[in-house]
């Protein structure tokens, strides 16, 4: 059981998907309503009597969503990423935003340094060469690269890019360079603070780690890819919008890059002719960062925060 809340039954909205069990948790608050992530017209009526509404990384929380929402006290995202939320209008509304900050660390981590071996080691390129019966071929592709000779560059050195850097600078030898806009105080393993420009020209392998803001909105665009050192890598793991896919795509295409991992684009999905689909040595996953059974379990705890706001606690990881 919850316990006591401040008032109830509560009216539950879940814009998904989201696992059984926080469903099942929040059911004994209250009415629970599910809808598709993308069905704005649903989630604009499901609101009008809403007291908490749950929300993944693809539900826009907009202005016109919480101005139907006069009930809404808390909003619970399952992820890290606020930026699907107009934070500024849920705060002058007095709606509590929650969210998983720590939820996902590990989980992203993990999966970028799969994509730094994936590229660095032909590994899809592999795949498939064995799979259509090219075994020879295969052997005779182009070497790949050992990581203790590789550069890595860190865009964004928040929890995500300090959990990257520790396992690649740590475990694999690489030598870390990084840049964030704040400075980051004492790191636990080698890395050295650069300038964005140097991180580019310098590093083999470029890694981005930022939320989507305003300021880091197509942050990676024509012009910073220009100034990539020649035969580089690009992984992205943070926002898809971080990233312009069009000049991604030029990039690979003109090969002044060598290759790009992406689990993350912009938009979601991208559209199935778009030319980065078809670009050279690219690895590609469906924004699943965060999708490892430990990873979803602290997503799903966004229930608890959610729980905590209704029952008037105080909340553990508020968005501010
Ligand atoms: C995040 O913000 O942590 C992820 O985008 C979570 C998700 O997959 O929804």
């Amino acid at each position: 059981m919850i316990g006591p809340m401040s008032s109830g039954p509560f009216q539950i909205v879940f814009a998904g998907p989201f696992d059984v069990a926080p469903v099942e948790r929040m059911r004994q608050a209250g009415k629970v309503t599910l809808l598709d992530p993308v069905d704005t017209p649903a989630l604009m009526s499901a609101v009008q009597s809403c007291d908490a509404l749950l929300a993944r990384s693809h539900v826009q929380v907009t202005r016109g969503v919480l101005e139907h929402a006069p009930k809404l006290r808390v909003i619970g995202r399952a992820g890290v990423g606020l930026e699907n939320i107009d934070l500024a209008v849920a705060k002058e509304r007095g709606v509590t935003v929650v969210y998983t900050p720590c939820a996902a660390t590990e989980a992203v981590a993990d999966l970028t340094v799969g994509m730094i071996i994936a590229l660095v080691r032909n590994l899809t390129v592999m795949d498939r060469l064995v799979r259509s019966s090219r075994f020879q071929e295969a052997r005779e592709a182009a070497l790949g690269c050992e990581l203790h000779e590789l550069t890595l560059g860190i865009v964004g050195m928040g929890r995500i890019g300090r959990a990257l850097a520790r396992r690649c600078s740590l475990g694999f030898g690489m030598k870390v360079i990084y840049n964030d806009i704040v400075d980051v105080g004492p790191l636990d393993f080698p890395a050295q603070a650069v300038e964005k420009r140097v991180l580019y020209q310098e590093a083999d392998v470029v890694s981005v780690h930022v939320p989507l803001t305003d300021d880091t909105r197509q942050m990676i665009d024509a012009q910073a890819l220009s100034c990539f050192k020649a035969g580089s890598l690009l992984i992205n793991t943070a926002r898809g919008a971080v990233v312009d896919c069009d000049a991604l795509a030029d990039a690979l295409a003109g090969r002044r890059l060598a290759g790009a991992a992406l689990d993350v684009f912009d938009p979601e999905p991208l559209p199935s002719a778009h030319p980065l689909l078809s670009a050279p040595n690219t690895v590609f996953t469906p924004h699943i960062g965060a999708r490892t059974v430990g990873g979803q379990a602290r997503m799903n705890a966004v229930v608890d925060d959610v729980i905590r706001v209704l029952r008037g606690e105080p909340s553990r990881y508020a968005a501010w």
